[in-house]
């Protein structure tokens, strides 16, 4: 008896690094699995369909069941093809994991259109895209479903050079809070994963020597991925988790107590500010 069995999951960006091993762990608990990937390079340039047969190839040689999807991310039509790969081989969907990525760093000054533009259009459009399609779906479907989509430390916490993706990763966060709210009423649950692995995407950071790149392997994030679609966490949604090198934890965006200014109507001087704003103070606790 696997955890997944019965359960149809989709993945996209699934043909390589943290989709891969979030793909094969599923499959491992007996998930039926879309392997969605586009194949193209880091930078989002090129297509092509090897990326995701081989990851299907891999399940099915294992024993579990999987089917190919190459359709891009970042279109409504490729949304609905997606959900259309799903619905033609398994019936249903009861999960989605949208995980597909580029990147395209530079310094803010430096950035250009075509840095910023594909950059917000593969993140955050492309969650909205496959979202739309499948939360459909699972809300006429009416048996509910999770959705795990994909952020970043870089969007929830910052990262030089990366205001492109960072704006696209704090988006996807925002995004699947309102979608736990809305998702309630449908039975449909939605998290936000903040994963740091080596893969095609970090291995020019520096630090990652060998010894690095064995603690943070990509399959040390999937075990809280595959938590997450099963109905061990049936009771939790809207909750955000940083996951790498086997660390769990959870990111909250926390409103500090704070101080309001009873008297004059709540009218603050920019110097009350001030005052209160030195360390110690109300406003700025330690
Ligand atoms: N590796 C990390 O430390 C890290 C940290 C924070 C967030 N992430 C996020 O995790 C996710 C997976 O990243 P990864 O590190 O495994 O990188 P990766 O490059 O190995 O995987 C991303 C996959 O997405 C696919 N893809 C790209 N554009 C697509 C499109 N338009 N349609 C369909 N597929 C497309 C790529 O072909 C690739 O296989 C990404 O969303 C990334 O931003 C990764």
């Amino acid at each position: 008896m696997g955890l997944l069995d019965g359960k149809v999951v989709v993945i996209t960006g699934a043909g390589g690094g943290i989709g891969r091993t979030h793909a094969l762990a599923m499959a491992k608990e007996g998930a039926a699995l879309v392997i969605n990937d586009l194949g193209g390079s880091r930078d989002g340039s090129g297509a092509g369909t090897a990326m995701a047969d081989v990851v299907v190839d891999e399940i099915k040689a294992d024993g579990g069941e999987a089917v190919a999807n190459y359709d891009n991310v970042a279109t409504v039509e490729g949304g609905q093809g997606i959900l259309k790969t799903a619905l033609d081989a398994f019936g249903q969907v009861d999960g989605l994991v949208n995980n597909a990525g580029i990147l395209r760093d530079k310094s803010f000054a430096k950035t250009t259109e075509d840095l910023w533009d594909p950059v917000i259009a593969v993140h955050l459009k492309g969650t909205y895209c496959v979202t739309h399609a499948i939360y459909n779906q699972m809300k006429e479907a009416g048996s509910g479903g999770v959705i795990i989509n994909t952020s970043s430390t870089s969007g929830l916490n910052g990262n030089f050079g990366q205001c492109n993706y960072g704006a696209a990763k704090a988006g996807i966060a925002g995004f699947t809070r309102c979608l736990a709210l809305e998702g309630k009423r449908y039975g449909v649950r939605a998290f936000v994963l903040a994963p740091v692995a080596f893969t095609r995407l970090t291995e020019d950071l520096p630090g990652f020597d060998e010894e690095m790149k064995k603690r943070m392997a990509p399959d040390l994030v999937s075990p809280l991925l595959t938590y997450l679609v099963s109905d061990l966490s049936a009771e939790k949604t809207g909750l955000t988790f940083y996951c790498g090198g086997g660390r769990i934890a959870e990111m909250k965006v926390v409103t500090t107590e704070g101080m309001t200014k009873a008297d004059d109507g709540g009218l603050w001087t920019p110097q009350e500010i001030a005052d209160a704003m030195q360390p110690g103070q109300i406003l700025m606790p330690e």
